[in-house]
């Protein structure tokens, strides 16, 4: 894609979480200039797209035909236990034997995503880029799979990032030079709507939100989408919602099958997944022995559901 005066306003209107008066400044033209060309007023000459290419590319301008930027999607649930990190592990996972190029990353300083495949205590890990803007730190750990990791110390870090202006962007940034590497992008959110939740629906094209289907579960569910509501309104126009995934289900348990009716009345218009993800104890067992449903039993209801989940989302597209 060439660089024009309408690329560039594609791409600012598509980024607007970006500040203007920095992007003049990195690129040295002149204060002011760039919300005259947004509002039509003036056009960028050559010699300005000139210099505005680097830094826009820097921001994630693609100028590659045909190379598509990876999809982020954000699992959320403010609640614990309801298998966000299990989801992330193993739907990565299935992306992968479907032939894609997958990028993880762990936002909760519990680290159990970072834990599931194998690192403890990463020498580098995403903290890093969010305080000090240093590149994403990425580690192989399959074949086109990688991984961001946290650990504890991403707990101390939270007040840093809310006190750094555009903080909540931080994430954001830190995954623009890489987008254009893989398929998807999947982050782990923690179990609380904080900045680490917040920074990764910035980050994010959609919120994948993994629930039980338990009343308690349900009745956090409002907190969730008036957080992504607040999101697009403020900060990220374009943020979907990927949709809710059943997690933990006793297909058994009348309740549970009456819980689930109930949000898919609830919720008319709204993307519920078919693909329901069992309770197997074997999801347990693979996440203790470090490794994904996949390798650890691919005859299990997990690996069968997670992979049920990755075509279903694929399907979508
Ligand atoms: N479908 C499932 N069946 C059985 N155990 C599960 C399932 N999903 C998750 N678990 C287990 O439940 C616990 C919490 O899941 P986890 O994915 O870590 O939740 P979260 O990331 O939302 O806190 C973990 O021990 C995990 O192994
Ligand atoms: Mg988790």
């Amino acid at each position: 894609m060439m660089l024009t005066n309408d690329t560039v306003i594609n791409f600012l209107k598509k980024n607007q979480v970006f500040s203007l008066t920095e992007l003049e400044k990195e690129s040295g033209l002149p204060n002011g200039l760039l919300s005259k060309v947004l509002r039509g007023d003036r056009k960028l000459n050559s010699n300005h797209l000139k210099s505005i290419k680097p830094v826009l590319k820097k921001y994630g301008f693609q100028d590659k035909m045909g190379k598509k930027a990876a999809k982020v999607i954000c699992i959320v649930n403010h609640k614990g236990g309801v298998g966000k990190t299990t989801t992330t592990i193993n739907l990565s996972k299935a992306f992968c034997m479907k032939g894609k190029k997958v990028l993880v990353i762990d936002m909760d300083s519990q680290g159990n995503l970072s834990q599931g495949f194998g690192l403890d205590e990463p020498e580098r890990q995403v903290v890093n880029s969010l305080l000090n803007e240093e590149p994403l730190p990425i580690f192989k750990v399959d074949d086109n799979l990688d991984i961001a990791p946290s650990d504890l110390e991403l707990a101390g870090a939270d007040l840093d990032l809310v006190q750094t202006i555009g903080g909540f962007n931080r994430l954001n940034k830190s995954i623009r030079p890489v987008v254009d590497k893989y398929d998807y992008i999947l982050i782990d959110c923690p179990p609380a709507l904080n900045i680490f939740t917040t920074s990764a629906m910035v980050a994010a094209n959609s919120c994948l939100i993994t629930l039980q289907p338990e009343i308690s579960a349900i009745k956090g569910l409002d907190k969730i989408l008036s957080t992504i509501e607040k999101v697009q309104e403020e900060i990220n126009e374009d943020l979907k919602i990927e949709g809710i995934v059943f997690t933990l289900v006793k297909k058994r348990l009348v309740v549970h099958q009456s819980n689930m009716d109930y949000i898919k009345e609830s919720l008319p218009g709204f993307n519920i997944f078919e693909t329901m993800i069992r309770e197997n104890v074997a999801l347990t067992e693979a996440q203790s022995a470090q490794t994904d449903i996949f390798s650890y039993d691919k005859n299990s209801h997990g690996a069968m559901d997670y992979m049920n989940l990755a075509e279903e989302i694929l399907s979508n597209e």
